[in-house]
């Protein structure tokens, strides 16, 4: 690439952005020489609690662990189906698969998200849970979801990785089912200094059993009571992620803010933005479009020094690892068209408004728009 001019993600600009406050959570944390499963822990689980209006949060090392430990406290396993989208990360059929149940695909809705009309159809005795992805930051059409959950009476586990101050309807991703999980990986916008991870639940059960699951299954240090795993928050993280969080807000801001502007400033009609409807807040992990001829505009806006990334080229059911579960190409034809033109622009907080002018104006010339 040329020099880059607009850097699809710049974690260094936020680390000189955060310095001073990073560098005391460091400080704070090691002067007190506890770094396992300290108070920090839950109070970070009691800010998101009192973020998120769910109520229950149980952090843990990982979203894709956070989407198994909800699994196994909800029982579903070998011989369940859950249905589930071909437009994720593929920690989505992953959790699932390695819960040991099978992993069911529904294709999406012009937004990328799943679409509801579609896991009607694919419901069958064997299905257990619907595995909503609230894609890029916007939450499903959880209404309508719920609804099909209720009269088939399936279990709800969101992977709401990207949808930390995403709403619907008022309500936050992830708060809808028996479970929601959040991502903290540091491409998110609520981001650790490394993995992280969190489960939202109003279920006192399944927030028991997941503490327990993610500690060993130790009820102190000293009782076993059941073989759970080692998948906790480092304390380092939860300090971080506390201090973050109550940024949250303004880097979501600032993110939207540069949405608006090239919402505004994209002329090209061969560039589809999927609208974002009153009652959906997107949380704007990724800012993601659908280009006619996608690879030759990267390839365009690389000249430019416009990074931007393709986010994801390969729809779920076409990758090797889904090779046993039997779909081939054409089966989930919108999840399909969607791969080939999907592309997500830099948008981030540390991105100015001119720079936002200049990505769009590369666009517009790509097009001759
Ligand atoms: C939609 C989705 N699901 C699951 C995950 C897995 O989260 P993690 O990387 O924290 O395991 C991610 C993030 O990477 C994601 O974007």
């Amino acid at each position: 690439m040329t020099d880059v001019k607009v850097p699809f993600i710049d974690l260094q600009l936020r680390f000189q952005e955060e310095r001073e406050e990073l560098l005391a959570c460091v400080e704070r944390v090691l002067a007190k020489g506890h770094l396992v499963m300290t108070p920090e822990v839950a109070e970070f689980e009691q800010q998101v609690v009192d973020y998120t209006g769910a109520k229950h949060c149980v952090s843990c090392g990982n979203g894709t662990d956070g989407l198994m430990l909800a699994m196994w406290a909800l029982g579903i396993g070998k011989g369940d189906e859950v249905i589930t989208t071909p437009i994720s990360f593929v920690a989505s059929t992953g959790s699932i698969a390695h819960v040991g149940a099978t992993p069911i695909y529904a294709d999406v809705r012009d937004d990328q998200n799943i679409d509801p009309a579609e896991i009607e159809k694919k419901i069958t005795p064997k299905t257990k849970a619907i595995m909503p992805v609230h894609w890029g930051g916007r939450v499903a059409d959880m209404n309508a979801i719920m609804d099909i959950a209720k009269r088939h009476k399936l279990l709800i586990v969101e992977d709401s990785a990207q949808s930390m101050g995403a709403y619907y309807h008022g309500q936050h991703g992830g708060t809808f089912g028996e479970a929601g999980t959040i991502s903290t990986h540091p491409l998110k916008n609520l981001n650790a200094i490394g993995d992280g991870g969190m489960l939202l639940t109003n279920d006192d059960e399944v927030a028991r059993k997941t503490r327990l699951y993610r500690n060993h299954g130790l009820q102190d240090r000293d009782t076993c009571v059941l073989y759970g795993v080692n998948s906790r928050l480092d304390v380092l993280n939860a300090e971080v992620l506390k201090y973050r969080l109550t940024r949250l807000d303004d880097v979501i801001g600032r993110r939207r803010r540069n949405v608006a502007i090239y919402q505004d400033k994209i002329r090209a009609k061969q560039v589809y933005i999927p609208p974002v409807r009153s009652h959906e807040k997107h949380s704007y992990v990724m800012f993601l479009v659908q280009a006619d001829n996608r690879d030759a505009l990267k390839a365009h806006l690389e000249k430019h020094g416009v990074q931007s990334l393709v986010y994801y080229g390969t729809p779920l059911h076409l990758h090797p690892a889904a090779t046993k579960l039997g779909y081939k190409r054409g089966d989930f034809p919108v999840a399909e068209r969607q791969a080939d033109r999907v592309l997500a622009l830099p948008h981030h907080q540390h991105l100015t408004p001119e720079q936002i002018v200049q990505v769009a104006e590369a666009v517009n010339e790509f097009y001759g728009a």
